[in-house]
């Protein structure tokens, strides 16, 4: 395996973690730039770090990557399970987790791989972190629909999903409002809010519960009567998979063995919908958007931001640049150390100027 200052003959490419909108268009730059501009090889590599571990790597060539721009999903494939520093191995009927860093540090310099660039979320990127520690240069491009990556303002995808749930409320709306229900529409975005205060605001949604501002039952409620009371007989709730009542707990529904992060939200629209209408007996429904958010072609703004993200990791990999994160600052692109930012995530600041023009609006976020 080359050394970090090793010149670049051979890149490898990896999409990890869940697929987002623009991880194609990302693969696309990324490999029309090296061989266009650089004259380089480069490698696939097949569903994350597995593709690394179990050594399932082929050379991408042009036309591989060609017409897949608008395409959603990922051509490599990719998994939010496999992490290198702790991967199950089968032995002797058993699950036993091991290290196998070396394993990929063997089968990257086998293929002839002397840096990687990898697409993905925080999962990803401390999985990076781990195999830079073994001596495998890396470039980290970010991805993720949840928009929680540190040291980024923006993530590519996160735009389509915005657009995805903003689409699928303004339909909600409609049949709210013919109804007179109280509909709770349950984004994704784990931990951070970012999706529900976006799709929120853009779709006009009477409530946004998220994460960074647990929310009281009483007050939601008061939200939903006095919009009744005022002749406006239904509500629209965007709330965020990892909301949580004041001095409650998240909503898990599910926890999925050997993820880096086994915890899976979902759910606490349901749980909304039962406590409202018990307690105000308005009528609800609940919505869950679920992975229709993370499907679809990217939007443009993700097509180009892919684009310049992809492009900017093999320019910056070639001008000397190691073990670094593609980030996008103020509108300009620069890069931060991969170790800056393993393990981290970027929540919303509850005094962020979007909350504060959604409350002047009359929004309100479950805690007055
Ligand atoms: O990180 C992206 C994301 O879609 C989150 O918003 C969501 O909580 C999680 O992945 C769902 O994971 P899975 O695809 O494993 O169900």
């Amino acid at each position: 395996m080359a050394k970090s200052r090793k010149s670049i003959k051979t890149i490898g490419i990896m999409t990890g973690g869940g697929d987002c909108p623009g991880l194609n268009a990302v693969v696309r730059a990324v490999t029309k730039t090296a061989i266009n501009e650089h004259h380089l090889s480069v490698v696939a590599i097949y569903d994350g770090f597995l593709g690394l571990i179990e050594k399932r790597m082929q050379t991408l060539q042009w036309e591989d990557v060609s017409n897949i721009l608008t395409q959603g999903g990922t051509i490599l494939g990719t998994s939010n399970k496999a992490n290198p520093m702790k991967y199950p191995v089968r032995i002797q009927g058993r699950d036993v987790i091991m290290d196998v860093r070396d394993q990929c540090v063997q089968n990257a310099a086998e293929v002839g791989i002397d840096a990687i660039i990898a697409i993905g979320g925080d999962g990803t990127m401390s999985g990076a972190a781990g195999l830079v520690e073994k001596g495998i240069p890396f470039m980290g491009v970010p991805k993720t629909i949840d928009n929680d990556l540190w040291g980024t303002e923006v993530t590519f995808g996160f735009n389509t999903a915005v657009v995805t749930a903003t689409d699928a409320l303004d339909k909600v709306h409609t049949t709210a409002s013919s109804h007179h229900r109280v509909m709770i529409v349950e984004v994704m975005g784990r931990y951070a809010g970012w999706i529900a205060l976006h799709a929120g605001v853009a779709s006009g949604s009477d409530l946004i519960l998220i994460p960074e501002i647990p929310y009281t039952l009483s007050s939601v409620c008061d939200c939903v009567v006095k919009r009744s009371r005022h002749g406006k007989r239904f509500s629209i709730i965007t709330v965020a998979e990892g909301a949580k009542e004041k001095g409650g707990k998240m909503t898990v529904s599910r926890r999925i063995k050997n993820s880096p992060d086994p915890i899976r939200l979902g759910g606490i629209a349901n749980k909304l919908a039962f406590d409202i209408e018990k307690k105000t007996k308005l009528e609800c429904r609940s919505v869950i958007l679920g992975h229709v958010q993370r499907g679809g072609p990217p939007s443009a703004f993700d097509r180009t931001l892919a684009t310049s993200f992809g492009y900017y990791a093999i320019e910056q990999l070639m001008a000397g640049k190691r073990n670094r994160l593609v980030v996008r600052k103020r509108g300009e692109l620069s890069t931060v150390p991969l170790s800056e930012v393993a393990n981290k995530i970027r929540t919303i600041d509850p005094n962020h100027s979007l909350i504060q023009a959604a409350r002047a609006v009359g929004t309100c976020f479950g805690d007055e």
